[in-house]
């Protein structure tokens, strides 16, 4: 698939099933992940994938750290991690920089988040980003090893779609591109 084509037809998928992508295949996306601009060449990125059972762990964190009213709460807790068969943990690993700042730390992992997404799409493999509660929770970061400073930027969520008939939906770029100064004004 060539890269025009991959940037406009990506699409979430929020059910995906096996397969996940191969060694050798995860390898070409964590490469396109560590070429990610980069401000200074700080490598702000740290990357955590979970598959098999390391995923039921990730769902007994989730359910330690944010205690449910009801069983159903926990259950969904639990069972999050299971939506997929493999699971990237984008960490933005912040340090103190005079001239780039925790924003542009931030930025930069996401867009390796955006190009995992973007080279699993090209490799036929399926993803959706997601954040929610636990990216935020203290707990979970320690669960994952993760110091107070670090953000997670993104849990992206790869195998293959269930169903992979959602149609991209059309853009009208006018509504958000505009030249500037206004041909008007110059
Ligand atoms: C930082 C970030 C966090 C997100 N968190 C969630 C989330 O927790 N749950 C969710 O369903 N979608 C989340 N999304 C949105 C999906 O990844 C996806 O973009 C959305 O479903 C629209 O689908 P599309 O990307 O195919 O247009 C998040 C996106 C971003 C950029």
């Amino acid at each position: 698939m060539d890269a025009i084509t991959a940037l406009h037809s990506r699409r979430a998928a929020p059910r995906l099933t096996e397969p996940a992508p191969s060694a050798r295949e995860l390898e070409q996306i964590y490469q396109a992940a560590l070429r990610a601009p980069d401000h200074a060449m700080l490598r702000p990125w740290r990357f955590l994938t979970i598959s098999g059972e390391g995923r039921i762990k990730l769902g007994e964190l989730f359910a330690e750290a944010m205690p449910s009213q009801t069983a159903e709460e926990r259950s969904k807790l639990l069972n999050a991690p299971l939506r997929a068969p493999m699971i990237i943990i984008a960490v933005a690993q912040i340090v103190e920089h005079p001239k780039v700042p925790p924003v542009e730390q931030i930025s930069s992992t996401a867009a390796a988040v955006q190009n995992m997404s973007l080279a699993a799409h090209a490799l036929g493999y399926a993803s959706i980003w997601r954040t929610g509660k636990a990216a935020f929770d203290p707990v979970v970061k320690k669960g994952l090893g993760l110091s107070e400073s670090d953000e997670i930027v993104g849990l992206l969520y790869l195998g293959t779609a269930t169903v992979n008939d959602r149609p991209v939906p059309e853009m009208d770029s006018a509504e958000y591109f505009e030249a500037w100064p206004a041909p008007e004004n110059l």
